[in-house]
């Protein structure tokens, strides 16, 4: 299969429908970028690389981000921590209040804002430098030091950060937060501000497409049967209440984040990252989602 032939393919195709959304602007520093900006990059399990468009530009990986932070706090799988966040799709957006407090302060999954931040608490509680342990953790994966904090746009996000402050509140009121609420905030907002291109997004989501093993970092990230649960998280959850919508055009296991990237992964043969900053309604990126139906109708196959 020519990946390079295809993904030149959905480009101009994806290009030539003229698709339309609105850049995130509720952190108001992401509605600064460019937002004709559109690249598409595939890995493959032998580490080649094919991209076109704008696939080597950083970008804010923002949510996207959560498939790193879960994977280093994994291991804890059958102990504590799973009676902290569920692993339900949630069916609402992103940043709701509403379903924590229906749900006593255990987040539906570990993707939406409430969950990641019970992660983000978790990984605070493990290291006295939570933040440059998860910088050199996708360093690792990308197999080459790669990614960058955004200032910029770190601090516009915690000039604006009532929701997820209300969040962090609402959980420490279930007991369900363990760190000091500023400081977990901080990490998760650095963590979301990590900007990356798509061809270092697609290497550091390799080990997922690997059954847990990253070609670039050259050892077992996770076990087999971990990667296949991150991936079920990724299929059910990664897009919030579009995962339904996004598992029936596309099929792969992926996950969004409101700088308008996607990063997914063909188990056992390829990972792939799409960015483009115009998102719809459920905050993901209408010509990324495009790109990936394209692609794997291209290709004949998907998960299923
Ligand atoms: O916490 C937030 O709202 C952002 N830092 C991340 C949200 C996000 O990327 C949702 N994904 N589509």
């Amino acid at each position: 299969m020519d990946y390079q032939q295809v993904i030149e393919e959905v480009y101009e195709e994806v290009n030539a429908l003229q698709l339309k959304g609105k850049v995130a602007s509720y952190i108001p520093e992401l509605s600064s970028v460019d937002p004709n900006q559109f690249g598409i990059a595939i890995v493959d399990l032998a580490g080649n690389v094919y991209g076109v468009g704008d696939y080597q530009k950083p970008f804010s990986i923002q949510s996207i981000s959560k498939v790193f932070t879960l994977t280093m706090v994994f291991h804890k799988f059958k102990t504590k921590l799973w009676s902290r966040v569920n692993v339900e799709p949630s069916g609402n957006p992103f940043n709701s209040i509403a379903q924590l407090e229906y749900e006593k302060g255990i987040p539906r999954n570990p993707f939406i804002n409430a969950g990641a931040l019970v992660i983000t608490d978790a990984l605070t509680t493990k290291y006295a430098q939570p933040t440059t342990e998860i910088l050199s953790f996708i360093n690792e994966l990308s197999g080459k030091t790669c990614v960058e904090i955004n200032e910029v746009i770190k601090n516009s996000e915690m000039k604006h950060a009532d929701r997820n402050t209300a969040l962090a509140y609402f959980l420490k009121a279930y007991k369900n937060f363990d760190n000091d609420i500023a400081e977990v905030l901080d990490v998760y907002f650095a963590h979301c501000a990590m900007e990356m291109s798509c061809v270092d997004l697609a290497r550091a989501f390799s080990f997922l497409a690997n059954d847990g093993y990253s070609i670039f970092a050259q050892r077992e990230i996770i076990s087999e049967s971990y990667a296949r649960r991150i991936n079920a998280l990724m299929l059910t959850c990664g897009f919030y209440d579009e995962s339904g919508e996004f598992a029936f055009r596309v099929g792969l296991p992926g996950k969004s984040g409101v700088g308008g990237g996607i990063a997914a992964v063909m188990p056992h043969k390829f990972s792939v990252a799409v960015w483009s900053p115009e998102l719809n309604e459920k905050g993901n990126s209408v010509k990324a989602i495009k790109a990936l139906e394209l692609l794997t109708d291209k290709l004949s196959f998907s998960l299923f």
